[in-house]
């Protein structure tokens, strides 16, 4: 079976809570969503399947993205660990001159395929690992919760950072995962999302869309 036909046998597509402007194929049970995946490469210790829901931090950089056109009207846009392809896809029906999404999961190369047709709109997804370079030539770089482990926070940051230094405006959703470095971020706007239950031990979480700003140098 093709991972494209794996992602539609195994979810459901809906309106995705607090974005209701965007439908997605979503899965009900990580759990057991994750135990299939496993069952179908034959292969144990996979990823879980991050593709089938919609995280906090995606709906909420969706949410602002759908709220404020402005921020990707006529611009290149990455979304960089894009998961279903949430945030491209808000982007991409906001008027992006282009949007690429970036993932090293194949199911949510599919997935992004999947959903990007199911809302009418082009999302170019690839299974690539951006973060040694900068993300060029994206205008806008657009990242729903990505600091969630210390290993993968170490190497988002350093990336984002040299997608500021070159110019691009840098924005990530977060609902207060553990590596965020809030120091280096300003809030836009926070939002009350819903969240599956299942995955976060709550139905509400309080997100915040940040922007990346450039650091103080230490005065000499
Ligand atoms: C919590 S999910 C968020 C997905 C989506 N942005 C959202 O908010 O719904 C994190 C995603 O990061 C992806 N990921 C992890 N490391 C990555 C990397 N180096 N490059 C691209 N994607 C990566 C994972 O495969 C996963 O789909």
């Amino acid at each position: 079976m093709s991972d494209t036909a794996f992602v539609q046998e195994e979810t459901n597509l809906a309106l995705v809570p607090f974005v209701p402007e965007v439908r997605l194929y979503m899965a009900d049970d990580a759990i057991a969503l994750w135990e299939t995946t496993e069952a179908a490469r034959g292969e144990i210790g996979l990823p879980p399947p991050f593709w089938a829901f919609a995280w906090a931090g995606g709906v909420a950089v969706a949410r602002y993205v759908l709220d404020h056109p402005q921020s990707v009207a006529g611009r290149t846009v990455l979304d960089l660990a894009a998961g279903s392809g949430l945030v491209g896809i808000a982007a991409a029906m906001r008027g992006a001159k282009s949007v690429r999404a970036a993932e090293i999961d194949a199911y949510a190369v599919a997935a992004i395929g999947v959903n990007a047709e199911a809302n009418g709109v082009r999302v170019d997804a690839a299974v690539e690992d951006l973060l040694d370079g900068d993300g060029a030539p994206a205008e806008v770089v657009l990242a729903g919760d990505v600091f969630y482990e210390r290993a993968m926070a170490a190497r988002f940051l350093p990336f984002l950072e040299r997608a500021l230094a070159r110019g691009a405006r840098v924005i990530v959703g977060d609902p207060g995962r553990a590596y965020l470095p809030r120091e280096r971020f300003t809030a836009l706007v926070a939002y009350d999302v819903p969240v599956v239950a299942d995955l976060e031990d709550t139905a509400l979480k309080t997100t915040t869309v940040w922007q990346l700003t450039p650091a103080l140098s230490p005065v000499g």
